[in-house]
């Protein structure tokens, strides 16, 4: 057995779990949650930015597409061009990779950064209370995050559909 992919698929396939559930919990609960409960849920929200929910992304999402690219290189034998136009597999997993690196940069260029924006009105608003203009900069940066959040859903779709099935073909 290659202990190396082994390893690598481990790392791949769990952070990769931990990466899509987390994205789906926060669309599907957290996110309509949040928008409900308005200036109420804002020390809610506040408190579980503090628990360093972007780096968990960050973390989690950084290792699946690092290990991902690393068994495609493997896989492919060095090829990466040829194994990916072979209409097979490569193929395939390479769709699915591709999906998953744009939810990636995404996640990184626009939710991220977005998610400090609320973690900062929140903060302010614990002491100055919800001001008209912190209220808005929170959903400025709220709605920031819900468009980027259903653009990267539909990239880890993709690679959920392409990862579970590219063997196969
Ligand atoms: C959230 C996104 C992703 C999910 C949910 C995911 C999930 C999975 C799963 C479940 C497998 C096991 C499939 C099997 O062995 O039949 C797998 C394998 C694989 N994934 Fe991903 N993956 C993701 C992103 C990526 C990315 C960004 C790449 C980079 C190109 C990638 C490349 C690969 C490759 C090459 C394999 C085969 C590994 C081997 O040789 O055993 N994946 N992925």
């Amino acid at each position: 057995v290659d202990l190396w992919i082994i390893a690598l698929r481990i790392l791949h396939v769990g952070s990769a779990i931990l990466w899509v559930g987390g994205s789906f919990f926060i669309e599907r609960f957290f996110q309509p949650t949040a928008d409900e409960l308005g200036a109420t849920g804002a020390p809610f929200v506040s408190a579980v930015l503090r628990r360093r929910m972007p780096t968990y992304f960050a973390i989690v999402a950084a290792v699946t597409v690092l290990a991902g690219t690393a068994l495609y290189w493997i896989d492919a034998g060095g090829n990466v061009v040829a194994y990916f136009t072979d209409g097979h597999q490569g193929t395939i997993f390479g769709i699915g990779g591709i999906a998953a690196w744009v939810s990636f940069l995404i996640g990184g260029a626009l939710i991220g950064p977005n998610s400090a924006k609320v973690a900062k009105a929140t903060d302010a608003m614990a002491t100055s209370g919800p001001t008209p203009e912190l209220l808005a900069q929170a959903a400025n940066a709220a709605a920031a995050i819900k468009r980027a959040g259903q653009v990267s859903i539909v990239g880890l779709t993709i690679a959920i559909l392409t990862m579970a099935t590219a063997r196969y073909f």
